[in-house]
């Protein structure tokens, strides 16, 4: 059926929505994606064809055909299946036929997916809960020890347990579809299904509460089955948030658990379990659990082996059944929380009667003990702290009311494992109190949790410290990428606070590939969007419920806009557009003289800047300016022109008020700092004829403070960009190497394994920051991860590209660095940027994917002295549109690999 493939074109990656072979998908259009890699330059797809077919799980296992794209010229690669309407939990098998630049066609791979549960009739089960009337004492905290106020009102964890026979005939097929109303675990016939954690993760639960779907065909038994639920508190009914007057029971005061078993056999009947009044009902050893208060584990009262068919469940209770509520149940969106990275001990200290191990990194997660020779009913409790006193005990006060702390009571024996369930702590030590035998390095292993999201980026350069600060940046990803984009992992907060996230983003996307936990979340943007329009500071919206402020609530028209420019999926534009043009024409209607002053909730400013204040309304107005920008690029991208000639007409006279109310003739912006500068070159607040004066000023604004920065969260992720933009790489680099505070290197000075939440979080002179706020584990001034990435390794798109279809490398060469060696996997396929400097002799290779093109941005003032492949450029077939510019040449080249040698501009004689 196919010509040969005579060139090296070939697709990897093949996904459906943003997965890889997924069950359980929601949409009803699910999309499909790949990337391409070859090793021949000028390789490109020029054509697709996608072919699905439903599988049937009859024994004959044949597939039909539902949907034939049909030869379709060009390079897309994020298609949208448009077949016959897709059937509730169906196996999809697709099939990629590419064309290359030869007009060659080809198989080039083959994938599959599950549709999830589609339609309201295929909710069978029920909620089941603790039935309250069966049990004498509705809670029983723990006798043993004094519980904290906050800990007693936990109820204990529950554990249902529910039992099945299979008919006497070949299954083909087992899934189990679960969530909770609450966290929990699922177990089959005595093991644990499936490796989530935290699951069902966090979202609006008033809005959506997804369930997981698990693959469970080898796990059934002929007979009897049974299937068993553990359940805890989580976002559900447990502390969240810092509000003092309400810091649980955000969602509801009862938790429940919801599953149902789908079972296929060879002749294609099938049978369907759940969850529902049938079901029993236990205590066990969870004696509570929460988010922010740690687990209390009672090895002695352990139910042996409940989920095993065979065990005796008498004197168990009823669970009870609860109808309705179901139209929440939304398929899971992306990949779950999991545990990654396991962490050994590096040291064991002791400080009065308690150990202290250090992982030598702050993460979030947990600790996974090993217990050996205890005594039976032995109390062993563990504190976790992010940094020590100087004295060596634990730092805690900086958790505020998060208590952070697990327990466990021995069982007894020669070995017991103690990983809590249904908690994670931010933290780099852990306190251990109570063990008759002290640890070894051996007895504990930090397990890091976060969202399962694949890494994309790689950042390497000849600076050790440099790299460490990359090597924080990413931690901070992934302690706060757990469930939705938290603030920080530790103490009682652990929001979804919007301006860290938006500040965050573009350096998220190039560590990894968050587009689909970014599209998940934004459902809970739009879903706190007020009816008059207003965005909230935090997503999901608990605890501070008013307006939107700057920059935070503008998260919800810069995220949606971001993540179509490096994903190229239209589809989240589109979704979230109306709610986008909504928060702008509120803050139109509400600050008619274009100034915005009113509405504007909790203003947080510059939040965390230092010797500087930048004005609320120079601020706001600047970003009311710059999200009503975006909109009208947004309404161009979806061919909505009158509304984006409408968005454009009103950023240019926001823009205008700007200038006349807070620009005075000398062109010094209201509050004279160096956001107000950064923001108004940024979002091109002046006209251009202006660029010159506004730089002038910034310069001006960082020498008047001894060459250091004064910007907090908002201002920080524009400095170093803005500072290349206007010609002065060489002052970002001088910021980023400084050592002193503030700076990012400072806090690495001091042993940061992760970005702290504030400049000086710790100084020699002053110790600890106030405890009242004090993170050390915060990633929002790690935003200049993507100034590494953009501007030092140098990948970047054109303006006009999304994707990365146009990229531009164009890397700077300052500081110390002699070396940086970058990767990036976008959705076209990988780039690669790498460059050396050895004396005035630069060397950049460069790898640009298939169907992409790169315009090559090399420094050197002489044409005749930039080679590639060891040939003067004028010479070299494939490069084209060569230009030299002052102090460098640039041209483009299409895909392929490319190494090109110059000699720096300024450095012959
Ligand atoms: C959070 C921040 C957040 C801020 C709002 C803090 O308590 O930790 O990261 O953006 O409040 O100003």
């Amino acid at each position: 059926m196919h010509a040969e493939n005579h060139g090296t074109l070939s697709a990897y990656d093949l996904r459906t929505e943003y997965r890889t072979t997924p069950i359980g998908i929601g949409e009803t259009a699910p999309r499909f994606s790949w990337r391409l890699s070859s090793e021949t330059r000028g390789a490109r797809q020029t054509g697709y064809r996608i072919t699905v077919h439903v599988v049937s799980f009859l024994s004959d296992s044949s597939t039909s055909l539902v949907w034939d794209s049909g030869w379709q010229l060009g390079d897309d690669n994020l298609v949208v299946y448009s077949g016959s309407p897709l059937v509730s939990t169906s196996r999809y098998l697709w099939y990629l036929e590419l064309r290359d630049e030869h007009d060659d066609e080809f198989a080039s791979g083959d994938s599959w997916f599950e549709a999830g549960l589609l339609s309201p009739t295929d909710y069978q089960a029920v909620w089941i809960q603790r039935d309250t009337r069966a049990w004498s004492n509705p809670v029983e905290p723990p006798q043993d020890y004094s519980p904290s106020a906050a800990t007693r009102r936990i109820p204990p964890s529950r554990y249902f347990r529910g039992e099945f026979t299979t008919f006497t005939k070949t299954v083909t097929r087992a899934r189990i579809y679960a969530t909770a109303h609450g966290l929990y675990e699922l177990y089959l016939n005595g093991g644990r299904v499936g490796d989530h954690e935290l699951a069902p993760g966090w979202t609006d639960y008033n809005d959506r509460v997804l369930y997981q779907s698990f693959d469970v065909t080898d796990r059934l038994r002929l007979g009897k089955n049974a299937v068993g639920i553990i359940l805890s508190e989580g976002w559900w009914s447990g502390y969240i948030g810092s509000d003092r007057k309400k810091q649980g029971y955000h969602y509801g005061e009862v938790t429940e658990a919801w599953a149902q078993l789908m079972v296929e056999y060879s002749d294609g009947s099938r049978q369907t379990f759940g969850t529902d009044g049938s079901w029993l009902d236990a205590n066990g050893p969870v004696v509570y659990s929460d988010l922010f208060m740690g687990e209390y584990v009672d090895a002695r009262r352990d139910l042996g082996d409940w989920t095993s068919p065979d065990f005796d469940a008498s004197g168990w209770i009823h669970a009870l059944g609860r109808p309705g509520d179901l139209e929440t149940l939304t398929a899971m969106i992306d990949e779950p929380i999991r545990a990654i990275e396991k962490l050994p001990v590096v040291s064991v200290n002791r400080f009065e009667d308690a150990w202290i191990l250090d992982f030598g990194q702050n993460l979030a997660g947990r600790v996974r003990f090993v217990f050996r020779n205890e005594e039976v009913g032995t109390k062993i409790r563990v504190r976790y702290g992010e940094v020590l006193q100087e004295s060596g005990a634990l730092y805690t006060e900086n958790l505020r009311t998060s208590e952070a702390t697990d327990y466990y009571i021995t069982a007894g024996g020669p070995l017991e494992i103690f990983e809590p369930k249904f908690t994670s702590h931010g933290f780099r030590y852990a306190e251990i109190v109570g063990v008759t035998t002290a640890p070894d390095l051996a007895s504990a292993t930090a397990v890091a949790l976060r969202n399962d999201i694949p890494w994309t980026g790689t950042l390497e350069t000849s600076d050790a410290t440099i790299n460490q600060l990359e090597r924080n940046i990413r931690w901070g990803q992934r302690s706060n990428f757990q469930a939705v984009p938290i603030d920080c992992p530790q103490r009682d907060e652990r929001l979804g606070w919007m301006a860290d996230a938006q500040v965050f983003f573009p350096t998220s996307a190039y560590n990894a590939d968050v587009a689909s936990f970014f599209t998940r979340w934004l459902g809970d943007v739009r879903y706190a969007q007020s009816a008059e329009g207003s965005f909230s500071d935090v997503a999901p919206k608990i605890t501070i419920l008013t307006d939107g402020a700057p920059a935070w609530g503008d998260a919800g028209v810069i995220i949606p806009w971001e993540l179509y420019k490096m994903y190229g999926d239209a589809r989240v534009l589109e979704v979230s557009y109306d709610s986008m043009r909504r928060w702008i024409d509120f803050l139109e209607l509400n600050n008619p003289d274009l100034i915005w002053s009113r509405r504007y909730g909790n203003h947080y400013g510059d939040w965390l800047q230092i010797d500087a204040l930048t004005p609320r309304d120079v601020l706001a107005t600047a970003y009311f300016a710059h999200s009503t920008e975006l909109v009208s690029e947004a309404a161009r991208a979806l061919g909505k022109e009158l509304e984006a000639e409408h968005y454009s007409e009103l950023a240019g006279r926001i823009k205008a008020a700007f200038r006349n109310h807070f620009v005075d003739p000398e062109g010094r912006i209201t509050g004279d700092t160096q956001t107000d500068y950064l923001m108004a070159l940024k979002f091109r607040l002046l006209p251009e004829s202006e660029t010159a004066t506004l730089a002038k000023h910034l310069i001006r604004t960082i020498e008047e403070h001894g060459g250091r920065l004064t910007t907090g969260f908002v201002g920080v992720a524009l400095l170093c960009p803005v500072l290349c933009d206007i010609g002065r790489p060489d002052l970002a680099f001088t910021l980023l190497q400084r050592e002193d505070y503030p700076s990012w290197i400072y806090s690495i000075r001091q042993g940061a394994t992760t970005i702290w939440e504030r400049w000086d979080a710790f100084t020699q002179e002053h110790g600890f920051q106030s405890a009242r706020m004090n993170s050390f584990n915060h990633y929002a001034l790690g935003s200049i991860g993507e100034w590494l990435y953009r501007y030092v390794a140098g990948i970047d798109q054109t303006v006009a590209s999304t994707a990365f279809r146009e990229l531009s490398i164009a890397p700077n060469v300052g500081g110390t660095l002699t070396s940086v060696t970058a990767g990036y996997e976008t959705p076209n396929g990988l780039v690669k940027s790498s460059w050396q400097r050895e004396g005035s002799r630069f060397t950049l290779a460069v790898e640009v994917p298939p169907g992409s093109t790169a315009r090559v941005t090399i420094p050197s003032d002489i044409r005749e002295k930039v080679f590639e492949g060891g040939a003067e450029i004028g010479k070299q077939a494939g490069l084209s549109s060569i230009k030299v510019g002052e102090a460098n040449v640039s041209l483009t080249v299409a895909s392929g690999r490319y190494s090109f040698e110059s000699v720096l501009p300024g450095t012959v004689g």
